[in-house]
């Protein structure tokens, strides 16, 4: 098992995440560890397919060291992550009697830890809760940070709220039964962190993925709780120094690098009605994109760029995108939410494991139409 310590500014000042093979077992005596002991009551949060697959493993653990569980199962997608859901959700909450010092568990992927978070964060003004994240993408992002939150019809996450967890429980095990696609996109943001936050994460993602088909299986499963660990250990680093994301800031250690490949992707979600890509899928033609911006205003090189690309290759296969008109892209790109005071900010490459945050309007149109362009077609050939 490996264990990383998230600080935090708010009150307790740190959580610890648990990674590994069967760590499901442990969420008992985490839970026990993390929680006051006052805490009698649990709530456990899930959806249907992953209660099915680990729910009763999760419940036992929990009862096993002296917990009462409550489960309710919200629907599954990202579509249900609203305020309707969370108004579900806190009748649960209420209806299981839920005392301050009790707790919710949030069992599934980032819809169901954003939502059971939200709903931990404001019932009774704020109860603990812990994170059991079951996709890739929640284990080396979501899950960590503190920020939960519900989408409104003007956007996603538009109503939220900033609510650490006690503790969050990563079982590698459980990522086993994920839908292709799901991997891909989860793959997607660890090469994004990978990117943005050191090239050793870069490297040890890329060897991570290079390396998949060769290893034996005892390796892997020890190198994938090595790689997670390490992915959740920038990501604390990089939440512990900005926590609530100073929109001020634009330093290459603010909470905003995390946004890297997030303002093309934002708009390809936009743009095909969030049907056609995965939010990491999107993310991965993102960087692309933003990778081709770097290398020419002249900050990162070739070499550089050739191995973002070959590293997004090796995430899976994405959707395809060369149909979408370019017009149509710029101008959700023109639209995204992120911007500060009526401006874009995108976040660049100076190099692989260094960013650099540049201002919309230093970038003009025909060269973000080259690198659309180019990082369509760069996506096209490494099918
Ligand atoms: N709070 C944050 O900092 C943060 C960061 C990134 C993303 N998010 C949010 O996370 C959400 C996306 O999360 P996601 O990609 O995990 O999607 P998701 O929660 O929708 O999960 C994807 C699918 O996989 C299924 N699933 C989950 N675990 C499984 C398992 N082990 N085996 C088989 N199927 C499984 C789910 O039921 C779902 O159908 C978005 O709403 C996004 O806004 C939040
Ligand atoms: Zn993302």
């Amino acid at each position: 098992m490996q264990r990383v310590t998230v600080k935090t500014a708010a009150r307790p000042s740190s959580y610890k995440v648990i990674i590994g093979a069967g760590a499901l077992s442990l969420l008992g005596e985490v839970a026990q560890g993390a929680l006051t002991v006052h805490a009698r009551r649990i709530a456990l949060i899930s959806n249907r397919k992953v209660f099915k697959l680990y729910g009763a493993q999760s419940a036992e653990a929990l009862r096993t060291a002296g917990f009462d569980v409550a489960h309710w199962l919200m629907n599954d997608g990202e579509r249900f992550k609203n305020l309707r859901t969370l108004k579900r959700a806190l009748a649960f909450l209420m209806s299981a009697r839920l005392e301050r010092s009790d707790a919710v568990v949030a069992l599934g992927g980032g819809v169901a830890g954003d939502l059971a978070g939200f709903a931990a964060a404001v019932y009774l003004r704020g109860i603990a809760f812990v994170q059991v994240p079951t996709t890739l993408l929640a284990q080396v992002d979501a899950s960590v940070g503190g920020k939960v939150a519900v989408n409104a019809d003007a956007g996603k996450n538009l109503i939220g709220a900033f609510h650490h967890p006690r503790a969050v429980v990563i079982d590698t095990d459980t990522i086993r039964t994920l839908p292709l696609r799901e991997l891909t996109a989860g793959w997607c943001e660890s090469v994004k962190q990978g990117a943005v936050g050191s090239k050793e994460l870069f490297d040890m993602t890329y060897n991570f993925l290079r390396r998949e088909a060769e290893d034996e299986k005892h390796a892997r499963v020890e190198s994938l709780e090595r790689l997670i660990a390490a992915q959740v250990a920038f990501k604390a680093s990089i939440v512990a120094g900005d926590e609530r994301e100073d929109v001020t800031r634009t330093d290459s250690r603010s909470r905003r690098i995390l946004n890297f490949g997030h303002t093309t992707a934002h708009a390809l979600e936009a743009a095909t009605r969030y049907r056609r890509f995965r939010h990491g899928e999107a993310v991965g033609y993102g960087m692309l994109v933003a990778g081709e911006i770097s290398k020419r205003l002249g900050l990162l090189d070739r070499s550089g760029l050739e191995l973002l690309s070959d590293a997004v290759a090796r995430c899976g296969r994405l959707p395809r995108a060369d149909d979408l008109s370019e017009d149509m892209i710029l101008g959700a790109i023109s639209l995204d939410k992120k911007s500060v005071g009526g401006h874009l900010k995108w976040v660049l490459l100076e190099r692989i494991g260094r960013a650099r945050v540049v201002d919309g309007r230093e970038i003009d149109k025909k060269l973000l139409r080259a690198s659309l362009r180019a990082a369509f077609e760069r996506a096209s050939k490494n099918k």
